[in-house]
Parts: structure tokens; C-alpha cells; sequence
């Protein structure tokens, strides 16, 4: 098996967003599901009364840059990303060179911090605690998380969060609210809300005809689910049928 290293740098070719998204599917497919994210991003941000503007800002698991992408759009004073792949570093190094403000570092967050000890007003962690298969690994990348993390400041992180914890595969495994509340309240942070980021999303699906139709039209799933947000069908909170939620913690 590989490492988790290997894996990403085995991953990443093309730099497309297929490869940090869902790589079962299209280009366009992935563009919308980013599309999705951006929505709950959008929604925790107006809830929550989350500034952007003039804050330093940490993106663990940088991947092709979706989150730096958005940010930027808002003004950070600076953002950090950090991710486990060197060819990540290197396109997104290239990608942002005109930005001064905008800084990257290669480091496995399970085993270290990004260098110079700074703390962040927010530190986003976008689809990699998932990806962190072996408990203590988890256990100590959400300490490095946590004590990035100014007072008071903010962590943004999305997972499925699933009544127990669900292993997917050789290289995903999904814990449970209640692993995080217990990190996150020891380390003086509490859960502000877990948003559904969308239903029909990242959904494997089998039959060949919806699949294409799927990969053809996926505009046709942003609107839907973005209706079945607005009206709450799947449910609201970490108790919703949303395959992936974003959870806002806040540092005490
Ligand atoms: C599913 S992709 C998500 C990328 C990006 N956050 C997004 O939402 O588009 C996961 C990213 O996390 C990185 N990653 C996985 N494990 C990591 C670790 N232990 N430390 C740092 N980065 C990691 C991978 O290289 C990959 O770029």
C-alpha cells in the first residue's frame, strides 16, 4: 500500500481539479461540486459573520487551490497553504507567484506545523481529515490545527461526519462529530454549527446512463440540491442526509 504521500503525488498529473475534487467524474461535474462548496462556504460565512478582509489565514491540504481561489477574492492580510504533495506545492507556488501575501509550505500535518510558529485567524481544512486513515495520525493533526489557531479565531474543516466512524476504502476513513467535539472542546474550542454542503454531491453512482447524464448536465444536480437546502428536505445540522458538511469551530 501507499504511503499517503505516494498517493497524492501518484494523484496529481494534470493539476485539474478533477484530482483534488472527484476524479470519478467530468471537469464540468467537478466545477459545480466546487460551485456547492463555494455555496456553504458562503452560507457558514453570512451566519457566522466571518471576515475575511485584512486576516491571516492558514489552508491546510492546498491541493489545486480551490479555497486560495476564494479567498483571495475577499482580501486576506495573508494566506498560508500547506499540503503533503511536493507537486502541489510546486503548481500552486507557480499559480499564485504574483502574490505576495500568498505563501506555501510541503508538510504531512499529521507529523508537523507549518514552520515559524505563527497563529492564524482561521485555518480551513478542506477534504483531508478524511484522508488520514490511522487514529493517532488523526489525533495529532488536529492538535497541529488547533494550535495554529488564534484567540479568538475560527477552524472551517469539512468531513462527512457519520453517526460512527466509516471506512471507505484503503485511504479514507470518516469519524464522527462526537471525535471531533471531544478534541476540539479540550483544546478550548467549541462547534458554532455543522452546514450540509450537499446531497446529491460526490454520490457514487452505478448506472451508466445516470452517470453520464450526470457528468453531462451537473448544473442540473447545483440547482437541486441547492433547492433542497433552502427548503431543509435532507434536514439541517450534522443530522442531515448532506454527504459532506462543513464544521465552524470557534477558538474560546
Ligand atoms: C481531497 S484533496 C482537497 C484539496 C482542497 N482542500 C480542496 O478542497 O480542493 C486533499 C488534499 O490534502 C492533501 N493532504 C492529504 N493528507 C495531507 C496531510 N496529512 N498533510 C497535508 N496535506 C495533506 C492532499 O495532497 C490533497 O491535496
Amino acid at each position: 500500500m501507499q504511503s499517503l504521500k505516494e498517493f497524492w503525488e501518484s494523484r496529481y498529473r494534470k493539476m485539474d481539479i478533477r484530482e483534488s475534487g472527484n476524479i470519478g467524474y467530468s471537469v464540468r461535474y467537478n466545477y459545480w461540486y466546487y460551485r456547492a462548496k463555494e455555496r456553504a462556504l458562503l452560507k457558514a460565512i453570512k451566519r457566522h459573520g466571518i471576515v475575511i478582509k485584512g486576516k491571516k489565514i492558514a489552508d491546510i491540504g492546498s491541493g489545486t487551490g480551490f479555497i486560495v481561489d476564494f479567498l483571495l477574492r475577499r482580501e486576506p492580510a495573508s494566506i498560508l497553504g500547506v499540503d503533503i504533495s511536493q507537486k502541489s506545492v510546486d503548481y500552486l507556488k507557480g499559480k499564485y507567484s504574483g502574490h505576495k501575501n500568498v505563501n506555501f509550505q510541503c508538510l504531512d500535518i499529521t507529523r508537523s506545523k507549518p514552520q515559524g510558529g505563527s497563529v492564524y485567524d482561521l485555518v480551513d481544512v478542506y477534504d483531508v481529515m478524511c484522508l488520514i486513515v490511522q487514529d493517532e495520525d488523526f489525533l495529532q493533526a488536529m492538535k497541529h490545527i488547533c494550535s495554529m489557531v488564534a484567540k479568538p479565531g475560527l477552524i472551517l474543516l469539512v468531513d462527512m461526519f457519520p453517526e460512527k466512524t466509516v471506512r471507505l476504502g484503503d485511504y479514507i476513513v470518516s469519524r464522527p462529530r462526537e471525535d471531533y467535539l471531544q478534541i476540539l472542546t479540550s483544546n478550548a474550542f467549541e462547534i458554532l454549527e455543522i452546514v450540509p454542503q450537499f446531497y446529491l454531491f460526490n454520490r457514487n453512482i452505478s448506472n451508466r446512463i445516470i452517470r453520464r447524464m450526470v457528468n453531462l448536465f451537473p448544473v442540473v444536480i447545483y440547482v437541486i440540491d441547492g433547492i433542497a437546502l433552502s427548503l431543509n428536505i435532507f434536514g439541517d445540522g450534522n443530522k442531515s442526509g448532506a454527504s459532506f458538511k462543513l464544521l465552524v469551530a470557534k477558538r474560546k
